[in-house]
């Protein structure tokens, strides 16, 4: 058993793996969450043979927007502290916008999948994560910063908004709380049968240094706002966006 602890919320796939993969090389046990079981699965068995260490990584399926389930995490985590915490789970979330009842389903869905995910993981386990020293990590989105995806822009920027708040709380406990705000990252699942070879070229184009992201980008970024030498960094916004935005 490792001594240090993370949990990464949506670690089945994408970004989130890559931070689980990243974390568990750095030598901290890693609890996965989501909701399918298989990807979950398969995960733990790629992640553990990438760090080496057999039982480092385990899985926790269960759907964050549901507080009940959110507590089966807490039980995962037993006795032991929490050193880092990165709510990753999230999404675009579509559907039918053209009565009000549907844009209100739509607006709900993307608030459920991108905030209340974070919302109900960090208050589940805010008791557990380590003090001194915890860290708590909230994947947003350039949607946040320069809009494009309605509803799901406005999800991720209340992220910002809160995270705010969570650090000033959690500052003088000596936990410090940011986000990491991606632009385009290819390579998951986060844009599924939407993308095309023409919006693929489009957002490459937008950056200035003229590639897509990987998770891995994003997970360096992660590793860094995990480890001991960000303790002085709290209530910041980190792009991981190839310039697509400026300074924001
Ligand atoms: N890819 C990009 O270009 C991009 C850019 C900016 C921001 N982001 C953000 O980065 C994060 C990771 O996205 P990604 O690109 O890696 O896409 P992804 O592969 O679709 O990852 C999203 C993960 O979240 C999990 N998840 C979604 N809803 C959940 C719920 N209610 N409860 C528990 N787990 C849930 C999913 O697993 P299950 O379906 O099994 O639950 C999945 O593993 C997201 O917050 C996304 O908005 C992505």
């Amino acid at each position: 058993m490792g001594e240090r602890l993370a949990v990464v919320s949506g670690g089945g796939t994408g970004i989130g793996r890559a931070v689980a993969a990243g974390l568990a090389v750095d030598g901290l046990d890693v609890l996965v969450v989501g909701r399918r079981a298989a990807v979950l699965a398969a995960a733990v068995e790629r992640i553990s043979a990438e760090c080496g260490r057999a039982g480092a990584v385990r899985a926790v399926v269960a759907d964050l927007t549901d507080p009940e389930q959110a507590n089966l995490v807490v039980e995962a985590v037993g006795e032991r502290a929490v050193d880092v915490l990165v709510n990753n789970a999230g999404g675009y979330l579509g559907g039918e916008t053209g009565t009000l009842a549907g844009v209100a389903a739509h607006w709900r869905a993307n608030f459920d999948a991108n905030v209340l995910t974070a919302v109900l993981l960090t208050e589940a386990l805010r008791p557990a994560l380590r003090r001194p020293g915890g860290r708590v990590i909230l994947l947003s989105s350039i949607a946040a910063q320069r809009g494009g995806g309605g509803a799901y822009s406005a999800a991720k920027a209340a992220l910002h908004g809160w995270a705010y708040d969570l650090a000033t709380q959690l500052g003088p406990e000596q936990v410090t709380v940011n986000v990491v705000s991606p632009g385009y990252v290819a390579d998951t699942e986060f844009f599924g049968d939407r993308m095309t070879p023409e919006g693929h070229a489009k957002r490459v184009a937008a950056t200035l240094v003229g590639r897509a992201g990987e998770p891995d980008d994003v997970a360096a970024a992660v590793r860094y706002l995990a480890g001991p030498s960000a303790g002085y960094v709290t209530g910041q916004v980190l792009g991981v966006n190839g310039g697509s935005v400026l300074g924001r």
